[in-house]
């Protein structure tokens, strides 16, 4: 049996018990992290802490966790659950009280995480491609929040999928927001990387960061502002970006293939770039001396 954390203790998950008066529960009123372990290792682990930060302030949590509980919990779950490759899913809720709409202040947060094993470097989609339908976006107003009211891009993509799709990307009059758990990309004709700005009608996801980070460091041009599903169709490439999946090419939205109806050279160099930094060995300055001392011996 797979161990969880919550509230401070690893345990065997048929023990984890959470109050039915928990407001995570009544409210949905929770936000939460999902990390890639890659190698047994975190990826991106400070900005998630960032991010989660950020969630815990918006929404004026108590006690937002210190970025060395943050790791513990990471590294428990890594070892006790003996994952090599996968995600940890951290949620934080307000706390248990009274079911009121009003939230009074000096709850204790709860604190949950689980970790489940996932081909991250060899998705099976990576090679072969997603197919997107475009959907309206029924979500709320602070989409930047990492909150768990998932419930819009849950019946979203049931519907997508049910339909034969892979997933939807969701839209406001026309213009495309984002997957419904992913960022979306296009790349245009002139080989120029389009993502959409980040403002409260997307969530700013850390591989978004990353592949733009990437994408500028293999000398790609990147423009972040909103595109149409018009354009999106029209595009040479789309890809799309999440923890779980880094990035996954588009080969059709709503039908359409996009470009050659293939995954595109932007979306692999990308993919690849991504993976060598991941990969790539890191040099730890303070074991530099170590290893000067070892070759003099
Ligand atoms: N979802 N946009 C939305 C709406 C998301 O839910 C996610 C992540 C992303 C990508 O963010 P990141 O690159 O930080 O994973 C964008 C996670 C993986 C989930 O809900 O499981």
């Amino acid at each position: 049996m797979a161990l969880v954390y919550l509230n401070g203790e690893l345990m065997d998950e048929a023990q984890a018990k959470i109050s039915v008066f928990d407001r995570g529960f009544l409210f949905a009123d929770s936000i939460y992290e999902v990390t890639a372990i890659i190698n047994g290792r975190p990826v991106y682990l400070d900005d998630h802490f960032k991010r989660l930060t950020r969630s815990c302030q918006e929404l004026g949590f108590e006690a937002p966790m210190t970025q060395s509980e943050f790791s513990g919990i990471h590294q428990g779950l890594i070892m006790g659950n003996d994952l090599h490759e996968g995600v940890v899913y951290l949620q934080m809720t307000r706390g248990v009280a009274e079911r009121n709409f009003t939230y009074f202040e000096g709850l204790a947060p709860t604190v949950f995480a689980f970790s489940k094993a996932m081909d991250i470097l060899d998705h099976p989609k990576a090679r072969s491609g997603i197919k997107i339908k475009t959907a309206p976006d029924l979500r709320w107003a602070r989409c930047d929040i990492k909150t768990t009211q998932l419930t819009a891009q849950s019946m979203t993509k049931t519907t997508v999928n049910r339909n034969g799709f892979d997933d939807a990307w969701m839209t406001k009059d026309g213009w495309v927001m984002e997957g419904t758990s992913n960022n979306a990309f296009i790349v245009d004709d002139r080989g120029v990387i389009i993502t959409r700005d980040l403002s409260s009608v997307i969530l700013a996801g850390v591989t978004r960061m990353a592949v733009i980070d990437i994408a500028k460091t293999l000398g790609f041009t990147v423009e972040e502002r909103a595109f149409t599903v018009t354009e999106a169709q029209n595009a040479r490439e789309a890809f799309c970006t999440s923890t779980s999946t880094i990035a996954l090419p588009v080969i059709e939205i709503d039908g359409e293939p996009v470009g050659r109806g293939n995954p595109g050279d932007v979306y692999k160099s990308i993919r690849q770039g991504f993976i060598d930094a991941l990969l790539r060995p890191k040099v730890v300055p303070n074991q530099m001396p170590l290893s000067l001392k070892q070759m003099r011996e």
